[in-house]
């Protein structure tokens, strides 16, 4: 009896299988582990692979004409998170038992012990419900201190000074942001541009108990997308179409189903408040659909007001329901406006605005504050430089006030000079565009959850024996080769066809052990799509059988053809031409 069959729950079935054929286990196991790390195993390592390749595909590859990639790296230096506002805001609640000391995540022992929705809940609220419910620590029963704030930054030092405070980014925008202006002038200057980033990211979770849901370090896969909220619509050719959506007005009316609705439409009626936002949307619905969540076992839940990131003017998570956890976000779409650039424009001092060229060039007047050098040279001799230097870095209406005082002379930069000297002139100029700061829509997806939700959907059996449906393109192993038996002249040629596959850069298993049936099940317990098995016709006709994952239909095909026919069926086999 294979071993999963000893579990009730589909998720633990998951989970044991996760552990034995080495797609995901807890880290540091021989020390017991520690909470919110996973390690992935050689197949998990494989998934995770293929879903982040079908992620580059979707997010930059299909729209590699304004989409671009950067790496840049996991520590950053404190004023990067003082700027991005993630040292003040990025915080959940904390509440800690005076009796044994355990800590625990406020917002979600209220919600376990009192059965009330509480995430997003401010301190002061979940100290009156922990008070007036006379909540306890659910492991000693002792008493709860008050309600803090607990920062989710992991705080380290760069460098030997203690002074240099540096954290793990918890999200890799940041990187985008205080690189934009350089990635900008790389994709010449144009907007859209949308920087997409996947790596490795970290955030000091309170107390994870959620397996591989929630973790406290992880591989994101964002995409900052810089563009002019006025400017060019989305390529609605590429993607569009209806999305399903719960929008929080919906959910403060205590509605839960989501509603189904055209992409354009709801960016008309002012659901979705960013027409890039809806854009990526529905990329992010193509994508999951490709790791076999299908359309109607996703939806896009709108955050309220007190659930959102501090960055955020609209958020949409999109959820998937998976055995164990319910409805979990797998990715997370912010309308972030232009506060990240804004704000790394006011601590760096650095210019992050972006030209944007009039349809047509202006005629605007404008005032310039002209000096008369002649008289200023006679009154200020060898001052008149740093004098005119002061005099360049003060606005037209700072002058004007200036000159608005008693008297004849004036007193400027400390400098007393003749009023007569200094005016302020209106012109009237030919303006050909004005500056800005881009605004940024955001899709942002985890991939450990992917790899999870992938196997929640994968997940069937048959029976008896579990079979993992992986679609074909993101299976981490897509064939396995079989001698029928284990006989010489059968391994021979089989050996041949596992090294010719491997070579031609498949991913393969080759098995020779146990019954040709159990070798099946073995192939289809990890997900392997397709079977080929080499049987005593091979040996006479150069034929050998392709078996199918999902219909266990078998095709014979030749050795000639192998490859190329399991390129077609694993919808891997190139375009040989562009169609019209
Ligand atoms: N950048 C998305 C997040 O922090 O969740």
């Amino acid at each position: 009896m294979p071993e999963s069959t000893l579990f009730e729950d589909k998720y633990d079935k998951i989970v044991d299988l996760a552990r034995r054929r080495g797609f995901f286990w807890p880290s540091y196991e021989i020390y017991g582990g520690v909470a919110g790390f996973y390690d992935l195993g050689p197949l998990g390592t494989m998934l995770k692979v293929n879903i982040v390749n079908l992620w580059r595909e979707y997010f930059v590859l299909k729209h590699q004409d304004f989409v671009t990639e950067i790496e840049t790296p996991v520590i950053a230096p404190e004023v990067l998170f003082r700027a991005s506002g993630h040292l003040d805001h990025f915080t959940d609640p904390i509440v800690e038992c005076l009796e044994c000391g355990r800590k625990y995540r406020a917002d979600h022992l209220v919600e376990e012990l009192a059965g009330l929705k509480a995430e997003g809940s401010d301190v002061e609220e979940l100290d009156s419900i922990i008070r007036e419910r006379g909540l306890r620590c659910p492991q000693c029963g002792g008493d709860l201190s008050e309600v803090r704030t607990f920062n989710l930054l992991f705080r380290t030092t760069i460098g030997p000074y203690s002074s240099d405070v540096g954290y793990l980014r918890p999200e890799a925008a940041q990187g985008m942001f205080s690189a934009f202006k350089r990635a900008f002038v790389a994709m010449r200057e144009r907007l859209p541009l949308g920087i997409a980033q996947i790596g490795r990211v970290a955030r000091n979770e309170i107390s994870p108990r959620q397996g591989m849901v929630r973790l406290r370090e992880f591989t994101i896969m964002e995409v900052e997308f810089f563009h002019d909220p006025e400017g060019e619509d989305p390529p609605w050719d590429r993607f569009s179409g209806k999305l399903r959506l719960l929008p929080a007005e919906a959910r403060l009316r205590g509605e839960e189903k989501p509603v189904e609705i055209g992409v354009v439409e709801a960016i008309d009626e002012g659901i979705i408040k960013n027409k890039w936002l809806g854009y990526w949307m529905c990329v992010s619905r193509e994508f999951v659909r490709e790791l076999g969540i299908e359309y109607g076992e996703t939806y896009f839940e709108e955050k309220l007001p007190h659930e959102r990131a501090h960055y955020s003017a609209q958020t949409f998570d999109q959820v998937v329901r998976i055995s164990r956890w319910g409805w979990i976000e797998v990715s997370g779409h912010a309308y972030r406006t232009d506060y990240d650039l804004r704000r790394h424009m006011e601590l760096s001092g650095q210019d992050m605005t972006v030209f944007k060229p009039f349809k047509e060039p202006r005629i605007v007047e404008v005032e310039r504050v002209v000096a008369d050098k002649s008289v200023l040279g006679r009154v200020l001799g060898p001052s008149m430089a740093p004098f005119l230097e002061a005099l360049k870095r003060m606005s037209p209406d700072e002058v004007k006030r200036a000159l608005e005082g008693p008297g004849e002379t004036v007193t400027i930069a400390g400098f007393e000079v003749p009023k007569s000297a200094v005016r302020v002139v209106k012109e009237r100029e030919k303006v050909s565009g004005t500056r800005f700061v881009p605004h940024v829509a955001e899709p942002s997806f985890g991939a450990e959850r992917l790899v999870l939700a992938v196997l929640d959907k994968a997940y069937t059996e048959d029976e008896g024996r579990v079979v993992l449906r992986i679609p074909r393109r993101v299976a981490p192993v897509k064939v396995a080769v079989f001698p029928l038996l284990e006989k010489e002249e059968l391994v021979r040629v089989a050996r041949e066809v596992y090294m010719k596959l491997m070579s031609l850069g498949l991913t393969v298993v080759y098995d020779e052990s146990g019954s040709i049936g159990r070798r099946y099940a073995r192939a289809d317990e990890i997900g392997v799509p397709y079977a080929v098995t080499v049987d005593f016709q091979t040996l006479s006709d150069n034929t050998v059988t392709i078996r199918d994952r999902d219909t266990k239909q078998q095709i014979r095909v030749s050795l000639g053809e192998l490859h190329r026919r399991l390129l077609e069926l694993l919808g891997l086999a190139a375009a040989t031409a562009l169609s019209p």
